[in-house]
């Protein structure tokens, strides 16, 4: 049963890749003249996305890479980089969406989290899918999709919800949005041959 489900997981590197596009398509949705409501909803997509992300890496991607090189200096700085996050996050929740600083805080999280995810898909990506081989790949991928759905479960009900308000104001960008997603699921789906 384990051996199937494995077989049938995406990789954690492509898993890795696919939750930088979303939450990067949220990014791109947050403008500063969209009113208070829905910059809150994308505002709050961002930062349960990223929480949900930076836990699984911690607990299972990064010490996965601690045993190929534990001193990677890209690697060293992840959990930093990650509490330096989690702390901007915190202060984003405190603010009201009505306030200018509001936006501050979410283009300079943008900032960070764009450096951060440069760094993860330039060295630590291609340095795991280089040592190890597709089933270790996919097995961590299966590790990964358990423990997301035991961190995603609580909040189910609110992120659907601001998704909804979040996407809601402009239909061209939910549709390319959505055919982001789809295109990602799609790739996620193929056999990673197919995809080279
Ligand atoms: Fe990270
Ligand atoms: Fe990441």
């Amino acid at each position: 049963m384990f051996s199937l489900s494995k077989k049938l997981s995406p990789t954690i590197t492509d898993m890795i890749r696919f939750d930088h596009s979303h939450v990067l398509v949220t990014f791109h949705q947050y403008t500063a003249d969209k009113n208070p409501k829905v910059r809150k909803a994308l505002a709050d997509t961002i930062c349960n996305a990223l929480e949900i992300h930076a836990t699984l890496e911690e607990e299972i991607f990064y010490p996965a890479m601690e045993m190929l090189d534990a001193q990677n200096d890209v690697l060293q700085k992840s959990v930093p980089e990650h509490q330096e996050m989690r702390e901007l996050i915190a202060e984003l929740r405190a603010t009201s969406a009505s306030s200018s600083r509001h936006n501050e805080i979410v283009m300079q999280l943008m900032r960070d989290v764009i450096h951060h995810v440069a760094d993860e898909e330039t060295v630590l990506l291609p340095k795991a899918e280089l040592t190890y081989n597709k089933d270790r790949l996919s097995e961590l991928g299966v590790q990964m999709t358990k423990r997301r759905l035991e961190l995603v479960a609580p909040k189910a009900g609110k992120i659907a919800m601001d998704t909804a308000i979040g996407f809601s104001g402009s239909t061209m960008a939910w549709i390319a949005g959505s055919a982001a997603v789809m295109l990602a699921l799609k790739r996620l789906a193929k056999p990673r041959a197919e995809i080279r």
